[in-house]
């Protein structure tokens, strides 16, 4: 492998710009994660500590070994959603690593509306175990919840990725061997009862912990009967008469101790042995990616910038360099471990989506991970390459990417739009994890191009009526488009939602893609390609 030649000069004075705006948008979003790292409001937070009970970040910090990172799952949830009062959609999920074993956690905020489920909470908490699932992790439940969120149970109850959902994958999550443990530390109320009912081992907490299909006041309403919490669900009930749980804890406390001695003996998992050699820091300071990132991302930059600053000693072992050179392929090492690079030079053209395709095939043939940095505009369009048959590479791309059986990872990393999102690995072909930096861009394709789209369908409409518009009123159909546009296709719009798995630092990707990589590790299909390498 060659080290790449950076061309980047560090004493520009556009550098020097570009860096300035990437630290901005940077703070903008570390001040943002810092409020939300708080959870619920002050008053909710004094009545929660008041009751003897920790945070929910606490906990984590708490129940994960001392030196363990903790890879939070999308941090930005609900941002701005629900009337900007569910910080990180009331629920806390993330990797790290329990008496040596990597664990999914799962923990409720209960300073956040009781810690219930909004449409969003449950999106994360989904999100969280298909995340174990696919990495082989086991999980961690620490339970503090009212359940669904009432007024908004249509959005919440009924549909296939519900709230039901969260109990099936529990049951799947069994039945693949992963161990699941829970701590209920608070409510655990109606269907949010079966969290722990369907663990393998469960704590509850003395006195605050309580687990009932129905509470207090419905059981009135239902049945007549009064009953007190303690009575119905409480830590004696359930470990002494019910059985539904297993160990009762004095606090929260000695209950996240408990937690770290069933995890301490659970066998190792024996994670697949990806290859591998001792690691070596990039040439170039990761800092620098701050400095190449343009100020407006319609201005082109060369991803092999971004590559010889993610990689080990900054080499990479190009691919077909000469051919569909707007997309960049090669070999490279993270942290030790080979892996495939896809990144983005301009536009897809047939040759750079063939050649795409072809390298795709190469890594999932070897068994190699795949890293996708995504700066896309789209394919290119027009009547020369609808003639040449762009939809026909693309689709190849596209079915490559889908069906290559390796751990794939994907960073967003400037533009994100069309279906280029969908060969360079979007959210919906099922990365591993997907990352965006704060700059980035995601939508169908740019504002621009969607207002004149619709403007020129509306006057093609009115024209066929006998009508036209002025360039004033064609200039005002666009302006809400165009500022739709602008407010949805922002990183921070898109990790509310979940499009993504977070909002990172560009300079800790490389850290990021290396707990990644060894998380995949946990499970990587062994069973060969259908076909050999088709050369596209
Ligand atoms: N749906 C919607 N909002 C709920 C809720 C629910 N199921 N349960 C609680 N909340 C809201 C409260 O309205 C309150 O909102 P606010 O902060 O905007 O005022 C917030 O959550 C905190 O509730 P509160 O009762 O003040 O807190 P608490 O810590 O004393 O008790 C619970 C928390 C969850 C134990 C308690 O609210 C409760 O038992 N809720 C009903 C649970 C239930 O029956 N769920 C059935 C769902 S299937």
């Amino acid at each position: 492998m060659a080290k790449i030649e950076s061309f980047v000069d560090t004493s520009s004075g556009l550098y020097k710009k570009q860096y300035k705006q990437s630290i901005s948008a940077l703070e903008k979003i570390s001040i943002i994660r810092t409020e939300i790292a708080e959870g619920g409001s002050e008053k909710a937070r004094a009545l929660h500590k008041k009751r003897g009970k920790l945070l929910a970040r606490e906990r984590i910090a708490l129940v994960l070994d001392e030196e363990s990172p903790f890879l939070e799952i999308a941090p930005f949830a609900a941002y701005d959603i629900y009337d900007n009062k569910a910080p990180s959609a009331g629920i806390i999920t993330g990797i790290g690593k329990i008496s040596g074993h990597l664990v999914m956690i799962v923990a409720n905020d209960a300073t956040v509306k009781g810690g219930t489920y909004l449409p969003l909470t449950i999106k994360k908490h989904i999100r969280a175990q298909k995340i174990a699932m696919e990495n082989h992790l086991p999980c961690l439940y620490i339970v503090d919840s009212g359940g669904v969120f009432l007024p908004l149970q249509e959005d919440i109850f009924p549909d296939k990725e519900h709230f039901g959902n969260i109990f099936y994958n529990q049951a799947r999550l069994s039945k693949e061997g992963l161990l699941q443990v829970a701590v209920v530390a608070g409510a655990s109320t109606a269907g949010g009862a079966y969290v722990p009912a369907m663990c393998d081992q469960t704590v509850i907490v003395k006195n605050t912990g309580a687990i009932f299909i129905g509470g207090p006041p419905l059981v009135k309403a239902a049945t007549g009967e009064d009953v007190t919490v303690e009575e119905l669900g409480g830590a004696d009930v359930h470990t002494r008469i019910s059985g539904v749980a297993d160990y009762m804890a004095e606090d929260d406390e000695d209950a996240l101790i408990k937690v770290r001695e069933i995890f301490s003996s659970l066998p190792q998992d024996k994670p697949y042995q990806l290859d591998r050699i001792k690691p070596s820091d990039p040439v170039y300071k990761a800092d620098e990616i701050y400095g190449i990132i343009p100020t407006d991302l319609k201005k082109p930059f060369d991803s092999r910038e971004i590559i010889a600053r993610i990689v080990d000693s900054s080499k990479f072992d190009e691919f077909k360099p000469l051919y569909g050179r707007t997309i960049v392929t090669g070999f490279a090492r993270i942290g030790g471990y080979l892996v495939g690079i896809l990144s983005n030079n301009g536009v897809i053209f047939p040759d750079s989506a063939d050649k795409g395709a072809h390298f795709v095939e190469l890594c999932a043939d070897r068994k190699i991970p795949i890293l996708f940095l995504q700066n896309i505009t789209g394919f290119m369009i027009g009547k020369a390459y609808e003639r040449a048959g762009i939809a026909r590479a693309g689709a190849k791309m596209i079915n490559a990417v889908a069906t290559a059986d390796v751990p794939r990872f994907t960073i967003m990393i400037g533009n994100s739009y069309g279906a280029g999102n969908y060969a360079m690995c979007g959210r919906g072909y099922n990365p591993r994890f997907l990352w965006t930096w704060p700059a980035a861009k995601i939508a169908v394709m740019g504002g621009q191009q969607a207002a004149d789209t619709l403007a020129q369908v509306k006057v093609n409409q009115l024209k066929r009526a006998g009508k036209s518009l002025t360039d004033e009123e064609i200039d005002e159909l666009k302006k809400p488009i165009l500022a739709d546009y602008e407010r949805q296709s922002s990183s921070l719009y898109s990790s509310a939602r979940l499009w993504d798995d977070g909002i990172i630092d560009p300079a800790k990707t490389r850290e990021y893609l290396m707990l990644a990589i060894e998380i995949s590790s946990h499970n990587i299909d062994q069973s060969r390609q259908r076909y050999g390498i088709f050369r596209m």
